[in-house]
Order: structure tokens, then C-alpha cells, then sequence
């Protein structure tokens, strides 16, 4: 799938995940190789997280650096998706424009095009910063998230009809009985509105605002890192928002990529729907305990010890054929 001269941490059906500085790793895939960059970097947050993060004047530069590589390694058809947390400046109400000077500068720099903005409401998301939204309450919860829909041409492959959404309640009581709903109206143009708006596409065409709760509790990867005593990633995104994307700008076979792609996420989500996925990951542990997002049920018994191996062996000793002979199940190899 790739020319990639290291070994991956492990492989899966459908895909497989690196360790190391995804700058370097990046060059090693082909060009116009990829059909969809999902990522989320770490944000330009204020406070120092213990996934790393830039300094904010410095933060713009660095993310920058990684776009050059990524619009090498995209189709012409191929998209890049990035979700960027807002952020504010150090020690006053006042937002940063991080994520906006990251947007123009990827299209007046690069040359990117912005095939759409979405945003990524996260209900369930908590009061934060506590200083301006819950001690002088002077600023709303801040709950929604830049997601930049970039493409290399204007006609990246989508398709909007692959993620339609459950239609509203009106619109389900008028697709029942839609004489008795409406009373059809001739526009001005001559358009009779009833006949177009009664017909049953099977869902609706969802908006560019994804409302998506991160509030996963019980996923296996969770319950194993809890039962293994093992450290969760501390700013995975929900699988529905890779999810989306991948379903919507992809087809069964194409590649995903995640250069930051930390508990995985992205893969699982991509394998799930039967898309090849390669990630990339600079720190090890997030790595071996991803593997818990992949492991069938059963191997519950046998998760930790092939937790403790990925994390201890060598990248590169962790071959295919040895993984195999560990730990084959149901025809996936880990
Ligand atoms: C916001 S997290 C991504 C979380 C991921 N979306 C998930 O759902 O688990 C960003 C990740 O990027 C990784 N990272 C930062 N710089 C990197 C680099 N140069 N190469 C590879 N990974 C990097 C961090 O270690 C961190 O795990």
C-alpha cells in the first residue's frame, strides 16, 4: 500500500499504523496517492497539554509546514480535512485567529481551495475557560470547532447523498400525507413547491453544522484501557466526525490518511467502513493502546500482553509475519 521503509506498530485488514514525526513519514507515500487527509492536530491551546503543544505565534508556522507534503501526497480529486479548536489569547478574553490564519494562509500560501467550512458542535462539551464562562461569566461555553473542507481542485470527489440525516419531524408528517400538510402554492416562477418537497429521498441533506456529542463511555477502547490500567488519549475526537467525512468525500477501497492520528480514531473509523488507512503517531503508548479499537472481543485475554509488546517491542521488529503468528484472528492480523 505504501513504500514507507518502516515497519508498522501493527497492521490491520484494511490498514496500518506508523510511529514517528509524520513530516518524515509523509515523504515516504507517493504523490497523488491519497484521497482524504483526515486530521486534528494539537490545538493552539494556551495552557500546555500533555499531547504537546507549539507556542501560538509559533504554532501557525509549524502546522504550515505539513502542507506542503500533504497536497504532494493528495489526488487531484482528494480533499483535507482539519479540525481546529478554538482558542483564546494568554490571559484576556479575546479570541486567537489561529484557525482562521491557518485556513487563508493553507489557501493563500498554498493554494488550497476551501471546498467548505463546517463546524462541529459538541453539546456535550464543558464550560470552558473556567476564568471567563464560569468565574466572571462574561464569555458563552465555548462548544463548536472549525472544520476546513480543502481540496487541491474544484471538484474534489463527494458526495452529500452517502451521509443524509434522518428527516425532521415535519418533514416526516408532510412525506405521510402531504395534500392534508400543504396546500400547494404556485411560486411566482411557476413552480408548484408540494410536488418537489413531498418526495421521500430516503433522508435529508445534512447542514454544514455536524452536531456531534464526544461523550464515548463504553467503546472497547475505553473499557480495555480502563481494565488494563492503561492512559487514555486525552483529545480524541468522536468516530462520527471521521466518520462523515470518510463516507462523504471517499469510496469503499480509497486511502485515508491521519498524520496526527492519536488514539486511532480515523483508522477504526475508516476500516469500519472499508476504506485502506494509514496513520501516523509520535508517541508510542497512544499507539499500542489503539490497538484496542481493533482487537475482536474475544481477545480480550491476550489484549494486555499484545499492548506491553507493542509498546516494548522495536517499530521495526514488530513484523507482519510475527504478528501473525501471535495473534491471527478471524483472518485479521495484528
Ligand atoms: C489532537 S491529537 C489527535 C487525536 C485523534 N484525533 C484521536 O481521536 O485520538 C493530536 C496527536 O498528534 C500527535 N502529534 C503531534 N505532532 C506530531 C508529529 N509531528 N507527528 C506525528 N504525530 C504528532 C500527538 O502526539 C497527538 O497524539
Amino acid at each position: 500500500m505504501s513504500n514507507i521503509l518502516a515497519a508498522p506498530i501493527y497492521t490491520t485488514k484494511y490498514g496500518q499504523s506508523y510511529l514517528g514525526d509524520s513530516l518524515h513519514l509523509l515523504n515516504s507515500l507517493a504523490s497523488n496517492s491519497v484521497d482524504l487527509v483526515m486530521t486534528s492536530p494539537p490545538f493552539a491551546l494556551q495552557r500546555k497539554k500533555s499531547y504537546g503543544n507549539e507556542d501560538q505565534d509559533l504554532y501557525v508556522d509549524w502546522l504550515l509546514g505539513f502542507a506542503p507534503e500533504i497536497k504532494r501526497v493528495l489526488k487531484d480529486t482528494g480533499s483535507f480535512v482539519i479540525d481546529l479548536g478554538g482558542a483564546y489569547q494568554k490571559g484576556i478574553p479575546v479570541r486567537s485567529l489561529y484557525n482562521y490564519r491557518v485556513l487563508i494562509r493553507l489557501c493563500d500560501e498554498y493554494e488550497f481551495k476551501l471546498a467548505q467550512e463546517f463546524f462541529w458542535f459538541n453539546p456535550s462539551k464543558l464550560p470552558s475557560p473556567i476564568e471567563w464562562v464560569n468565574k466572571q461569566k462574561i464569555r458563552a461555553k465555548d462548544a463548536v470547532n472549525t472544520v476546513w473542507w480543502l481540496s487541491k481542485t474544484n471538484q474534489p470527489q463527494a458526495n452529500i447523498t452517502k451521509v443524509k440525516v434522518e428527516y425532521s419531524e415535519r418533514m416526516k408528517k408532510l412525506l405521510k400525507n402531504a395534500e392534508e400538510f400543504y396546500t400547494p402554492k404556485e411560486r411566482p416562477s411557476g413552480h408548484n413547491i408540494s410536488d418537489k418537497f413531498a418526495k421521500d429521498n430516503g433522508g435529508a441533506i445534512p447542514s454544514n453544522l455536524l452536531e456531534i456529542a464526544n461523550s464515548e463511555s463504553n467503546s472497547q477502547y475505553l473499557r480495555w484501557c480502563k481494565e488494563f490500567n492503561v492512559k487514555v488519549h486525552p483529545a480524541r475526537f468522536p468516530q462520527k466526525l471521521p466518520s462523515f467525512f470518510i463516507n462523504f468525500l471517499t469510496e469503499p477501497g480509497d486511502l485515508v490518511v491521519d498524520i496526527f492520528s492519536g488514539s486511532n480514531t480515523t483508522g477504526h473509523a475508516a476500516e469500519e467502513l472499508s476504506r485502506k488507512w494509514i496513520s501516523f503517531e509520535q508517541e508510542k503508548q497512544y499507539i499500542a493502546a489503539s490497538i484496542f479499537r481493533f482487537l475482536p472481543q474475544e481477545s480480550f485475554w491476550q489484549a494486555n500482553e499484545i499492548y506491553d509488546q507493542l509498546l516494548t517491542e522495536e517499530a521495526s521488529g514488530f513484523s507482519l509475519p510475527q504478528t501473525r503468528l501471535l495473534f491471527e484472528v478471524n483472518n485479521y492480523c495484528f
